[in-house]
């Protein structure tokens, strides 16, 4: 059973009047990883969220202290805590939503690669747990190197027999976040009106904004492409090195992850229209993984947007993008099938 302490119980129990008030509406999220840098912020943000009936948070350390905060906001979300591995059932049982944000964030001069060997055990972990707990969940992974812990969840379900690749996420609406950010500032418009798709992967190189489909309609000059390209990919190692040594994003991604999961949410209901870049099982290239635009709703993902018409500058960067997350998909796979 979770742990509750009295105040938590009689939370509780206002919750679920209040449910009953309010029927059967909201959805079941759970946040693996909540103590983190991420994870706190994320705990937060999805507390905000309207469309949220219950909230689990799990972590391997300090859920207590987390899950009492945050169970203080008077939002409709009632909040669970569960601390440990022998509290991962309790967490995911039932989930509508699982985010993973559990793992160790990059230091200056590390690769999101470098992350491989602890971050690929956690998540083998945390989705064996899911298969057997809520095998039906959608899945939005943040865990780094994404490009190759996607592979290796949807390795982990086809081994326990449950792989449902409409369900399984990796997040990389981080970079559509900064490229809008990035560009709205060259061009002078407000960040919020700006949509960049950026597809590929989420890692150096393989993070491939196509600045030739700008929303709205704009035109850059050749050193802007490079320069916005060149700050879209690298905006993760900005941070990191701002950060000199105390981690990664944590409050832009939180954001992110929080935009992301809403979104998945309003497709859960039936919302008409949610598109969101995401690293998928895909057909778009030759390759088995690619992010692309995807159309979200009750199933998951529902449609897979292919690329659309490609500038010169983006076609190389394409290139060079699917040599690199071949390379990384491949290493996803081997970690399990080993
Ligand atoms: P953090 O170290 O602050 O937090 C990670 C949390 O995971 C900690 O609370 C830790 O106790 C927990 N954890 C470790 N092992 C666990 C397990 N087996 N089960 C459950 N929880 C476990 O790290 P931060 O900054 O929150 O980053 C988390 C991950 O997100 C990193 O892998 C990082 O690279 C990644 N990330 C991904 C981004 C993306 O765009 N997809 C952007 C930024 C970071």
């Amino acid at each position: 059973a979770p742990f509750t302490s009295q105040m938590e119980e009689a939370d509780l129990l206002r919750g679920s009047v209040c449910r009953s008030k309010g029927g059967s509406s909201g959805f079941k999220v759970a946040i693996l990883g909540a103590a983190g840098g991420i994870g706190q912020p994320l705990s937060l943000l999805m507390k905000m969220n309207p469309l949220v009936s219950v909230l689990h948070l799990y972590d391997v350390v300090n859920t207590p202290g987390v899950t009492a905060d945050v169970s203080h906001m008077n939002t409709g979300a009632v909040v669970r805590g569960f601390l440990g591995q022998q509290q991962l059932e309790s967490a995911l049982s039932g989930m509508d939503l699982v985010i993973i944000p559990a793992g160790v964030p990059r230091k200056p001069g590390m690769t999101r690669d470098d992350l491989f060997n602890i971050n690929a055990g956690i998540v083998r972990t945390l989705c064996e747990g899911i298969s057997k707990s809520c095998p039906h969940a959608i899945v939005n992974l943040i865990s780094n190197p994404v490009n190759s812990t996607v592979p290796i969840a949807a390795e982990v379900f086809k081994k326990m027999g449950m792989y449902e690749p409409k369900r399984l996420l990796g997040v990389t609406t981080l970079d559509v976040v900064r490229a809008n950010t990035f560009v709205a500032e060259v061009l002078g418009l407000d960040p919020r009106e700006v949509n960049v798709p950026v597809v590929g992967g989420h890692a150096g190189v393989t993070i491939l904004p196509l600045l030739s489909q700008v929303k709205p309609p704009c035109s850059f000059t050749t050193e802007e492409i490079s320069y916005l390209t060149e700050r879209i990919q690298n905006g993760g190692t900005e941070v990191v090195e701002a950060k000199a040594g105390a981690g990664s994003a944590t409050l832009s991604m939180a954001f992110a992850a929080a935009k992301f999961a809403d979104a998945c949410l309003r497709g859960l209901r039936g919302d008409a229209d949610v598109v969101e870049c995401s690293f998928v099982a895909s057909e778009v290239t030759e390759l088995p993984f690619f992010a692309s635009k995807v159309r979200l709703g009750r199933m998951g993902i529902e449609e897979i947007f292919s690329l659309g018409p490609l500038s010169e500058f983006e076609r190389s960067g394409l290139e060079k993008a699917k040599k690199e997350l071949a390379q990384s998909i491949d290493k996803g796979i081997r970690f399990i099938r080993k």
